[in-house]
């Protein structure tokens, strides 16, 4: 056998084991061999570029290369389901449904999946594009990302599919990967996701496709469309898409009769919470395709289908009062202090109220009893007033009109809901909170200092404002309580550090309104330096890519601030990056940025500590042992099996040198 048709043989094999694993969760060969088999074709694939395959099981590793989407038109349009709330409005449904067919049907009852639904199409077998819904009619394409999922079938199985069609479904961050990849975020101070649906879309959508790789989502089939499907039933077609290699859930069942629909509800609605994924209801159909046909479409949804939502779980308790917290820009978020309660396995005592809008809207008094909701989200947040409780007399709540930590007046501008402290150049959760945005990892990303240790320098008057953290001496900081020298030695060596942190990091740490990560580094491609920024008009900002009124406007008025500027002035001082890297330091980049890697093993192409330098160079960090934390390993030959073994454990990816080097494009 030569190479090529090693190549194509350990596809297939690969293919097959994939879907043994991750569909059926029944491996008939050890990870390790999986792993082998992966290693051997990632090589001779690297030595055959000319023998590439879009859908090689390979490209499950991802890469980053996916810029922005393109927008595709769905060939069916994406169209959601009516929604029920009450058994009253699913007899509805069946009377209609009777009605219109007379004649004997049979309804497929199965989950609602919660996450962020996909539609994918194959031809001749192959995966050739995935499309998010978007608005129904166009979606996202976002193939590549797609591919990285490992429950879906990038070739199919046997040769019984139709040579073109869609298949739709969902897409879903099981619960135990959401947990985890929320304590990871906390760790790392980055904003939590609410639940796993928010988590499953972002993750889709991100631009990083290994990061999706790294994600572990999952999905479920539920649809099938075009004009070759194999069976007139819907049940039965997907049962056919679980031979091809679909994952279709194998909680499905055909009935006849309402008794039969609302056993079927009942027993759900409590057997779901042992489900590994979020469900938020069951999904009625009417099997037949040919009886879909007859009963046809309104404008939004099927006739021919609807949706039973579960009701959230809920509880009553007494709206304490409101607080109210000020983040970083100043934005003042109403929080509501309850009595605390049970619900759904946990004490709540607050919940978000968000803005005042939605406290006008609730039409809220202190000592309201209140319902609370989780409904999958982390925060709880209140549904609504039992107003026949109201105590008589209770005061209505009021939106406060001065900032609660510096007593300034605050303002709403046109156009935003939440109410706004003005006084940012003194206000101190906003200083803090400047501070801590510009020590955080994916902007200066300062080792050794933490949100508590600036509340002590900034309660020891040492730091006023992120520029004061160049002028600390060890001496100031060792006389503070649970200070050493060690501690003092570990944050001056971060900060000083920080010096080397590029240009387009610094630019994001500066913390301007809208200009997070990614427009930073298109402002640093477009502004070579602070300089040249600080110049800019108006119409040189509106000359970038994505840069439109709103973030000009806020560069402008950054840049306008005497404060801002004397600011700026002693970062530049300090020997901050104010400038892109000259030619010969173009190297430097951020794709890797917040990955820690393990290297292991012997590598051809380059030294070990090539490799290292190439890791810090790209923004990474080089770690010596495998945790739940390392984000890759970077394999040479004879990587040692106590590694290989843990780092299979952890579920952590093993790149090999080609990967690797074609990732960061050297
Ligand atoms: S069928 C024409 N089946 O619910 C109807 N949808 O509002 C095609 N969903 O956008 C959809 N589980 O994202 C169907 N078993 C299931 C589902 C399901 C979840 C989602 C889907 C759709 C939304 C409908």
């Amino acid at each position: 056998m030569n190479e090529i048709e090693r190549i194509d043989q350990l596809r297939e094999e690969l293919h097959l084991h994939n879907y043994q694993y991750y569909v059926l969760n029944a491996p008939v060969i050890s990870d390790q061999e999986f792993d082998r088999l992966m290693r051997e074709l990632q090589d001779l694939e690297a030595k055959h570029p000319e023998h590439y395959d879009a859908n090689s099981p390979s490209v499950r590793v991802g890469s980053d290369l996916n810029k922005d989407f393109q927008q595709v038109e769905h060939r069916y349009p994406m169209l959601s389901l009516g929604n029920t709330y009450s058994e009253a409005e699913v007899t509805e449904f069946f009377d209609r449904v009777s009605k219109s067919l007379n004649e004997e049907y049979e309804i497929c009852c199965e989950m609602k999946f919660d996450g962020t639904s996909i539609s994918l199409t194959y031809e001749d077998g192959k995966l050739v594009r995935a499309v998010t819904r978007g608005d129904g009619v166009r979606g996202d394409d976002v193939t590549d990302n797609v591919k990285t999922i490992r429950s879906i079938p990038l070739v199919l199985n046997g040769s019984g599919y139709p040579a073109s069609f869609e298949i739709r479904g969902e897409i879903l961050m099981p619960w135990t990967v959401f947990e985890e990849l929320n304590r990871e975020r906390e760790l790392r101070e980055e904003p939590l996701f609410a639940n796993p649906r928010n988590a499953a879309s972002g993750t889709l959508k991100s631009q990083n496709s290994a990061v999706v790789a790294s994600r572990k989502l999952d999905a479920y089939l539920y649809y099938l469309l075009g004009e070759e499907l194999p069976c007139d039933g819907h049940f039965e077609n997907l049962q056919e898409a679980a031979k091809w290699g679909f994952k279709v859930s194998d909680i499905m069942r055909k009935v006849k009769t309402l008794p039969e629909v609302f056993e079927f509800i009942r027993y759900w609605d409590v057997e779901r919470k042992n489900l590994p994924v979020a469900t938020d209801g069951i999904v009625l159909k009417v099997n037949s395709l040919r009886q879909q046909r007859h009963l046809g479409y309104t404008a939004k949804s099927p006739r021919w289908a609807i949706a039973y939502k579960f009701q959230a779980e809920r509880a009553l308790t007494r709206l304490e009062k409101v607080t109210y917290q000020v983040g970083r820009t100043g934005a003042v978020t109403p929080v509501a202090n309850l009595t605390p309660v049970q619900l759904s396995g946990t004490v709540v005592k607050r919940a978000s109220l968000h803005n005042a809008d939605i406290i006008a809207s609730l039409d809220l008094h202190v000592g309201d009893q209140v319902y609370v909701e989780k409904g999958g989200e982390i925060i709880p947040k209140i549904t609504g007033v039992e107003v026949a409780l109201r105590p008589a007399g209770s005061p209505k709540v009021a939106f406060i009109t001065t900032c609660p930590e510096c007593g300034s007046p605050l303002v709403r501008y046109e156009d935003e809901a939440a109410h706004y402290c003005t006084n940012d150049a003194a206000c101190p959760p906003q200083i803090k909170g400047r501070i801590e945005h510009f020590i955080s990892r994916r902007a200066m990303n300062i080792e050794g200092l933490g949100p508590e240790t600036v509340d002590l320098f900034f309660q020891e008057g040492l730091i006023r404002d992120a520029a004061d953290l160049y002028a600390l001496r060890a001496a100031d900081i060792c006389r503070l309580e649970r200070m050493g020298e060690k501690s003092a030695e570990n944050i001056l060596q971060g900060i000083e550090r920080s010096k080397q942190v590029p240009y387009e990091r610094v630019l994001f740490a500066l913390g301007i309104r809208f200009v997070g990560e990614t427009v930073a580094k298109k402002v640093a491609r477009a502004f070579r330096s602070i300089d040249a920024l600080r110049g800019a008009t108006l119409d040189d900002l509106l000359h970038v890519d994505e840069i439109g009124e709103k973030i000009a406007a806020s560069i402008l008025r950054y840049f306008a601030n005497p404060k801002n500027q004397d600011f700026i002035e002693r970062l530049s001082e300090a020997g901050l990056q104010l400038e892109a890297a000259t030619e010969e330091e173009e190297g430097r980049t951020d794709r890797l940025a917040g990955q820690s890697i393990v290297i292991s093993g012997v590598f051809a192409q380059h030294s070990r500590d090539e490799y290292k330098e190439m890791i810090e160079r790209n923004g990474g960090k080089n770690v010596g042992s495998i945790s739940k934390k390392t984000s890759f390993i970077l394999a040479g030959e004879n990587m040692g099996p106590a590694k290989l073994e843990k780092a299979q454990k952890l579920g952590i990816p093993i790149w090999t040198e080609e990967q690797f080097l074609a990732y960061l494009d050297v």
